[in-house]
């Protein structure tokens, strides 16, 4: 990649990202697109993933909360936790692409069938309190997006996945899922609600035991008793999965910052996209995780850009000043509304160059933005186009 351009010691523009650079080298395994709600990273990860299949690689995208016309185009109608074939691809035989929609619940689920025996299985499936921790532990989402990818890599199916990642409010939630869900089922409060069950009638450990029931005693007052029987019934059941839970998550992470992995932080021209964007590439650094660039979405060009804003706005004025009339009304309109998409654009270009001050070393590719929503494979082809660099 080249180096970025600069003058006086200062950069003045990014590397340029040529993303089809990082589809077509075959080291590049897993992408993972990543940034704050509704930048576009679902609309770019499908639109990476298409480019790629087209390109001749085979793909599976998995999508998290696609919109429903681009989830429909990809022919994704059920949660099912499947990846299905994406019809319409131009790959003349060479590549492939499939796509799923992540179902949190149903790959928690999973995970619980795959480490326990049916019995043990069905009873933990049936828990009450891990029928809300599966739908409803923060980060579990975050978690099961990970899980899933984990699962996606072992199958071997594919040689590029491209993860869309679920619209966390901060981008913490998103890394730190793994271990916070290792930190939560082995946490403390858990072992000490679980630990009566286990300890229950041994004399050597009644003073101990009286300690836990005045515990869980305090607990049963705030928490319910049947929510606590839930937990520790789920708990106990849950033991064995411990170990299991805890590797997966290791391997996930692992797999994340392995050389065949590249993250994309996508963001919007805008300032607070921007900011959580600059937090992300910090995070991701400090993560040593394998940072490709910032894609930035959704950027607006003028297709008259020689004509300045000032000169825009002036033409509209004298105009408006030589006639009142209708003739001519329609014509400061566009004079104007070219001024705007200026004043637009060079408010764009300043946030972009912000971002590059601050981080001189991160490559940028820009998409512009599409007229209408991106909701199929003819739009996801234009979004892809970008990706050859310019
Ligand atoms: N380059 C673009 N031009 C126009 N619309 C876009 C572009 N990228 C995304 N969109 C639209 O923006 C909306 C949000 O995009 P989405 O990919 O769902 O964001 P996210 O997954 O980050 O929440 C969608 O309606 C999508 O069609
Ligand atoms: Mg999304």
């Amino acid at each position: 990649m080249s180096e970025p351009q600069v003058r006086g010691g200062r950069p003045v523009s990014a590397a340029p990202l040529v993303v089809d650079r990082l589809i077509d080298d075959r080291r590049t395994r897993i992408i993972v697109c990543c940034g704050s709600g509704g930048v576009g990273k679902t609309t770019i990860a499908a639109a990476i993933g298409l480019r790629a299949a087209e390109r001749g690689r085979h793909v599976v995208v998995l999508t998290v909360d696609p919109a429903r016309r681009l989830a429909q185009s990809m022919g994704l109608t059920s949660l099912d936790n499947t990846p299905r074939p994406v019809n319409g691809i131009r790959a003349g035989g060479a590549g492939s692409m499939h796509a799923m929609m992540l179902d949190m619940k149903r790959t928690f689920d999973e995970i619980v069938e795959s480490h326990a025996d049916p019995d043990r299985a069905a009873q933990i499936l049936a828990n009450p309190f891990y029928q809300s921790l599966s739908s409803s532990f923060a980060g579990t989402q975050e978690y099961m997006a990970m899980e899933k990818l984990g699962q996606l890599r072992r199958a071997d199916e594919w040689d590029l996945i491209v993860v869309d990642t679920p619209p966390s409010r901060s981008a913490l939630d998103f890394l730190d899922a793994p271990q916070r869900l290792g930190r939560f089922l082995d946490g403390r409060l858990l072992r000490l609600l679980v630990a009566p069950a286990r300890l229950g009638g041994r004399t050597g450990l009644r003073m101990l035991n009286a300690g836990f029931s005045l515990v869980t005693g305090a607990i049963t007052k705030i928490i319910g008793s049947q929510l606590l029987r839930d937990v520790q019934t789920f708990v106990s059941a849950m033991d064995t999965m411990f170990g299991g839970f805890r590797e997966r998550a290791e391997y996930t992470y692992r797999l994340l910052r392995a050389p065949g992995t590249a993250f994309l932080v996508i963001a919007a021209p805008e300032h607070d996209a921007l900011r959580e964007a600059s937090y992300f590439v910090e995070r991701l650094e400090q993560e040593d995780m394998p940072l490709a660039g910032l894609i930035l979405n959704r950027v607006h060009r003028s297709p008259a850009a020689r004509l300045s804003a000032a000169r825009s706005l002036a033409a509209a004025e004298a105009l408006q000043d030589a006639d009142n009339g209708e003739s001519t009304s329609l014509g400061i309109t566009a004079l104007r509304l070219h001024a705007e998409r200026m004043h637009q654009a060079e408010s764009e270009r300043r946030l972009a160059r912000r971002f590059t001050a601050a981080h001189p070393l991160v490559p940028m590719a820009q998409v512009p933005a599409q007229p209408d929503d991106v909701h199929d494979l003819i739009g996801l082809r234009v979004i892809g186009a970008s990706f050859a660099g310019n």
